[in-house]
């Protein structure tokens, strides 16, 4: 898929998820690019009436919503919200996810979880029939070492994301490594997951397969979006 297409798949998606946001509602904001357009019709949404407020799960979200004029709040002030909104690196037929190309997936999961429903943004090229993607770990970098031993050990490759602009390991906002660990094709997603959850060091994967119930996932093409 050409960059073009995928923009406009995003922009496509993200203006649907934007359009379910009802007044009143506290909703999860999630990061990346097709969040931001869900984003960017929200402001459209808000100079129009619309009264909502924001959880963002980034730096980055939270300055995009500042511009956006989207109102901040936090889990501490609602540990409930109506629903979230928030992009995907891969998405299996039954919802099962792969996040964190932003290094923003811890924060994306609490946010999931706090979240009635749950609203999944992505364009066609996400798409897949099988979860196959390296697995984004967030890392505390006391143990990266003995984390990424384990994730030998399970048959694993991990590689020590590195920064852009920046000598030395991407630090996330939380002041953490991320460890991208590439599994080949993973057949059983949840019981990955809750291996790596146990690890000690790790402080959050980039599966997410305990949302599937809550979740709807809109795909955007050139043409339009759909509800899978
Ligand atoms: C952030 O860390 C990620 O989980 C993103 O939500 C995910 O990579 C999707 O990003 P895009 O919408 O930019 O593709």
């Amino acid at each position: 898929m050409n960059k073009r297409a995928a923009q406009a798949g995003k922009r496509a998606a993200g203006y649907k998820a934007a359009d379910l946001v009802e007044s009143g509602m506290v909703i999860g904001l999630g990061t990346g690019s097709t969040v931001y357009f869900a984003m960017e019709r929200l402001q459209e949404r808000i100079r129009s009436g619309l009264v909502i407020k924001g959880v963002p799960t980034s730096f980055q979200t939270a300055i995009r919503a500042r511009g956006y004029g989207i109102p901040l709040t936090s889990l501490d002030e609602h540990p409930e919200l109506d629903l979230a909104i928030d992009g995907a690196d891969q998405v299996d037929p039954e919802f099962r996810l792969i996040k964190g190309r932003g290094a923003a997936h811890t924060r994306e999961k609490c946010v999931a979880a706090a979240a009635r429903q749950y609203i999944v943004v992505v364009d066609e090229s996400k798409l897949t029939p099988c979860l196959d993607a390296p697995v984004p770990v967030e890392v505390l970098p006391f143990a990266a070492r003995p984390v990424m031993e384990q994730v030998i050990a399970m048959g694993g490759s991990p590689v020590l994301r590195k920064g852009v602009n920046k000598d030395g390991p991407v630090i996330t906002d939380n002041g953490n490594y991320v460890i991208d660990c590439l599994f080949g094709a993973i057949d059983q997603p949840e019981a990955l997951e809750g291996s790596l959850a146990i690890i000690p060091g790790i402080i959050g994967s980039g599966l997410f397969c305990g949302f599937t119930k809550k979740t709807r996932v809109i795909v955007g093409d050139q043409k339009g979006s759909r509800f899978l």
